[in-house]
């Protein structure tokens, strides 16, 4: 079996706010896509990994390849290939640009975000494991905790919603590759995910337990909430 990953990096950080695309911002002294990088040294059988890149920027073009090139070292004979590709406007195009570049032979896909940098090697083996038993889409996704209500176009409360059937998804999310490169190719609109663009195209989804350090770095809090688990798990 061949696993092909997508790491999506391509994205410009505008909610961090440091001027870098965040996937080459500086967690715990590495950049982020490093630590998320570490996250696929458990996968079993052969392995290709491509990396979406902010379009045109040469600077983070070359930190890609030169992450891609010592983080990936653990994977050792399993490496099969790595691809450094130019992302699209969205995450969607992003993903699409990446899915082009894995090698057909591969008999799934994970689809992962840079910014949930500190997934963990487990889970990544987790929902590959799943997506092979299964031949669904996996996603993995926690409890809604807050009480949700759904609002009309004046703020007004129609409705409470009931939270025992709602999820929060993350990454990575794991498919049969040929179809999620199928659901890609058929599909025209853009959807937030790509659970979405396999369902549109006619897949199955199952969502399986997430689990909290696969949280997305998104804003300032976030990167700090990152910096305090990598001290606490070091020690
Ligand atoms: N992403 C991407 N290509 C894009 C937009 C996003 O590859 N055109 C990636 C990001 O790099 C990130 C993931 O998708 O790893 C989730 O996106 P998000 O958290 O929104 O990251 P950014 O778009 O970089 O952040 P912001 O929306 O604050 O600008
Ligand atoms: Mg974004």
């Amino acid at each position: 079996p061949c696993t092909g990953i997508v790491i999506v990096a391509a994205g410009s950080g505008t909610r961090l706010g440091l001027g870098t695309p965040k996937a080459f911002v500086t967690l715990a002294g590495e950049p982020i896509l490093a630590h998320a990088l570490r996250s696929l040294t458990g996968l079993p059988g052969r392995v290709a990994v491509t990396i979406a890149v902010p379009p045109g920027d040469a600077s983070s073009r070359a930190m890609a390849e030169e992450l891609a090139q010592h983080e990936l070292v653990p994977l050792g004979e399993k490496l099969a290939a790595t691809a450094i590709v130019d992302g699209g406007d969205s995450r969607h195009e992003s993903v699409r640009a990446s899915l082009a570049a894995l090698p057909e032979h591969c008999d799934i896909v994970l689809v992962h975000d840079a910014a949930r940098a500190l997934a963990s090697p487990d889970f990544f083996a987790r929902i590959a494991g799943a997506v092979r038993a299964t031949r669904h889409g996996i996603v993995p996704g926690l409890p809604v905790i807050d009480t949700i209500k759904q609002v009309d176009a004046t703020g007004r409360v129609v409705n409470t919603v009931d939270r025992e059937f709602l999820r929060v998804v993350q990454t990575p999310q794991g498919f049969p590759f040929s179809q999620l490169l199928a659901a890609y190719r058929a599909g025209e609109g853009e959807t937030t995910d790509d659970a979405a663009t396999f369902a549109a195209a006619g897949g199955t989804v199952e969502i399986v337990p997430g689990e909290a350090s696969a949280f997305k770095i998104t804003g300032p809090e976030d990167l700090r909430q990152a910096e305090e688990l990598l001290a606490r798990q070091r020690g």
